[in-house]
């Protein structure tokens, strides 16, 4: 089975751009020309230049021994969390900056929830000398503020989404509502693999250095390129994706990918989109969706802003109906747990949608030996405040 996009844009019976007439010419425009220009030598050299010296990659996959000892298993993080602005995001930003260019586009605007995926877009135009609008929810303003205040520091400006939950989904209306008003000079840098064809697998192509690099560092480890066990979280699902993506052929390794159950799955305060969405069209994709009986978007929740999503990309859609990848969900307590362990017994404070991944070594059983590599997404630094009223430090 093929898990990669076919020719029409689609994962099976998910993905496709379901849009307005008014984004048709720049949809076209980018979903013809991406590849083009993704796979030209210089665009390549360019991008991995970038990701080199500016981004500090590759990054290192570490043997976390003391917590390869609690579990019984021989657990490796690879740690987006170390690069420059201390998430995966950037990856992601650097190719689409780069992509900008080469379509002439002078302004750049991008939807965020967490916060990472904004400051990733405002360093690469600052980079680049680009204007920069950042769409993001009212509440995420509030529970992410130091991120708010490094995207200013850069030049870019924030405006507040302030309908719905004033969250990630509301962002990222705002911002497809500015690109349908200025449609010939601005190019959407979406931040996740979620929206119209073809950025789910632009996306994913760009961030798919994470499960490059990390088959290179295994078999320099241990010998084998393939684990027992890849995990990451899912918000839109980019960090998954990119985790993912060059072991989907790789059938020994069995893929999870865990979703936020904030205050727990039937609780009316969640985020675990597989478990209570159904089919559906949201910001311009078929996929999976949580909704009511008459198809309006239900409210998603969980303490982590970038999870905090009521969808999730198409391919992962795909990946979860055609059970290629188990999809399971963390509650909140369990993550908050979770990332104080981390800190405890390596001495590396996670971003609580990292937490949510490492949450579930605590469910799984292992028989020994198995190695298991978790996408270790960021850092905490942005998530202080939250776990200090948490756990009242
Ligand atoms: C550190 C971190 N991990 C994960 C996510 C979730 O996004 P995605 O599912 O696209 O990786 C975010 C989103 O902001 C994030 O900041």
């Amino acid at each position: 089975m093929s898990y990669q996009v076919n020719e029409k844009g689609y994962y099976g019976v998910f993905g496709g751009a379901y849009i307005p007439e008014m984004l048709y010419p720049n949809v076209k425009e980018l979903r013809e020309k991406y590849l083009e220009y993704i796979q030209d030598p210089k665009f390549q050299e360019e991008y991995l230049q970038l990701l080199k010296d500016y981004v500090g990659r590759p990054s290192p996959l570490y043997l976390a021994e003391r917590l390869s000892a609690k579990y019984g298993a021989k657990i490796y993080l690879k740690r987006e969390d170390l690069n420059h602005t201390g998430a995966h995001k950037i990856n992601n930003t650097v190719g689409q900056i780069l992509l900008a260019e080469r379509l002439g586009k002078k302004r750049i605007i991008a939807e965020t929830g967490a916060g990472q995926h904004g400051v990733a877009t405002a360093t690469v135009c600052a980079l680049k000398g680009l204007e920069c609008i950042v769409y993001m929810g009212a509440v995420d303003i509030e529970r992410q503020a130091p991120n708010v205040a490094r995207m200013k520091m850069m030049g870019a400006t924030v405006i507040p989404a302030t309908s719905g939950s004033q969250t990630l989904k509301d962002a990222t209306n705002e911002a497809l509502r500015d690109w349908i008003n200025n449609p010939t000079d601005t190019h959407y840098i979406i931040g996740s693999v979620v929206g119209p064809h073809p950025y789910p697998d632009m996306v994913a192509r760009f961030q798919s250095i994470i499960s490059e690099e990390t088959k290179w560092q295994l078999l320099e480890k241990t010998g084998t390129s393939s684990p027992d066990y890849v995990l990451a979280c899912v918000g839109g699902g980019s960090n998954a994706m990119g985790m993912f993506y060059h072991f989907l052929d790789d059938e020994h390794a069995k893929l999870i990918a865990i979703e936020a159950a904030g205050k727990g799955v039937n609780t009316g305060e969640s985020a675990a989109t597989t478990l209570l969405g159904k089919e559906g069209v949201l910001h311009g994709s078929r996929s999976i969706v949580m909704q009511t009986e008459d198809g309006q978007v239900v409210e998603p929740y969980s303490i982590s802003a970038g999870l905090d999503y009521p969808g999730i990309g198409p391919q992962h859609a795909h990946l979860h109906t055609s059970k290629r990848a188990l999809y399971v969900s963390i509650t909140d307590d369990e993550a908050m747990q979770a990332g104080l362990e981390l800190a405890k017994l390596e001495g590396i404070i996670p971003a609580i949608e990292s937490s949510h991944a490492l949450a579930y070594l605590s469910k799984m059983e292992f028989k020994g030996d198995e190695t298991v590599v978790v996408c270790l997404s960021g850092r905490g630094d942005k998530d202080l405040s939250t776990y200090m009223t948490y756990f009242g430090l």
